[in-house]
């Protein structure tokens, strides 16, 4: 794959998640056996990826001391005869380089992306949102087809979409399609959460987009906007309105989204996840059932 470098967001404070979030980033969060952020950073692994940025913020070093090597413990576990302790860190080792830097102020997605220009510079790149998995266990390969779609059709944007209940819409950036629409289809317009009446459709997005580098002069150009943030939606509209390719990717039923942002859509991601989870969930399923029947 041509592309195979990932700007990941992480600075947000995950406000919805305190008081859990209060001293550790809500991409930390655990869901089944690994946090948040390793299963992203799989899923773009799976996916190609081979150079990763994660945009920080304050009190997300966390982030960065997991994708690390730890030697020491590596050292521990292996004397200490813990092989299959040890198996669980093999991800330290996969073919990915990682590099971090600071959003130094919260101004919103929009911004977080425009941190990552002096070292994306000029080529295209995948933005992946780091309080989001894409299907049970990060399967999802969606990011390789955004790209190939990205490529066959010269575009200037392709972004995954889901579609979400009508009295959601408000909470996602929302497509009009061109045409009909299908796995793939084409963009028109773009509108960052909009309400139930506004909404030109029910298409959200979800979470994966792949950017030319253009993304960059209309992010610098563009104003404050919903929850006077800059939106990264708003960028890629401005880029539509001048003409720019955009499409759309549905994703497939089996890779719907998990989102870690609040606590409903978080108890729901883990418990799916620990109920798939080969040792565990068995068990859990049995757990589950009788409290409520005794419920
Ligand atoms: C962001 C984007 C929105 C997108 C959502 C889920 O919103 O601004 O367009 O639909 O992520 O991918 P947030 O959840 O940060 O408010």
């Amino acid at each position: 794959m041509s592309i195979d470098i990932a700007v990941v967001p992480v600075a947000g404070l995950g406000t919805r998640l305190l008081p859990a979030t209060k001293s550790q980033p809500k991409e930390m969060l655990p869901v089944g056996r690994k946090p948040v952020a390793q299963h992203v950073v799989d899923e773009l692994a799976l996916s190609g990826i081979r150079r990763l940025l994660f945009i920080t913020g304050k009190g997300k070093n966390s982030i960065e001391n997991h994708f690390d090597i730890d030697g020491e413990l590596i050292t521990y576990l292996r004397q200490t005869g813990r092989e299959q302790e040890l198996a669980e860190l093999d991800f330290e080792r996969q073919e990915m380089e990682y590099f971090y830097t600071r959003q130094r102020r919260q101004l919103g997605l929009g911004h977080a992306v425009l941190c990552a220009r002096p070292l994306v510079g000029n080529q295209p790149f995948v933005v992946a949102l780091g309080d989001s998995v894409i299907g049970l266990n990060a399967e999802s390969d969606i990011v390789a087809r955004m790209v190939e779609q990205f490529e066959r059709a010269d575009a200037d944007v392709v972004v995954a979409f889901e579609e979400v209940p009508w009295d959601d819409v408000n909470r996602y950036g929302i497509a009009q399609p061109r045409g009909p629409v299908d796995d793939v289809f084409e963009l028109e317009r773009l509108v960052e959460k909009p309400g139930p009446t506004e909404a030109p459709s029910n298409l959200a997005v979800a979470a994966r987009y792949v950017l030319s580098p253009a993304i960059f002069e209309k992010l610098a150009e563009t104003a404050p906007g919903k929850g006077d943030e800059i939106q990264l939606t708003d960028a890629i509209q401005l880029i539509l309105e001048n003409g720019g390719k955009g499409y759309g990717l549905r994703l497939r039923p089996n890779e719907r989204r998990f989102d870690i942002g609040n606590f409903g859509s978080y108890f729901r991601a883990f418990t799916e996840f620990a109920l798939a989870d080969p040792k565990y969930g068995p068990g859990l399923r049995e757990f589950i059932r009788s409290l409520v029947k005794e419920g």
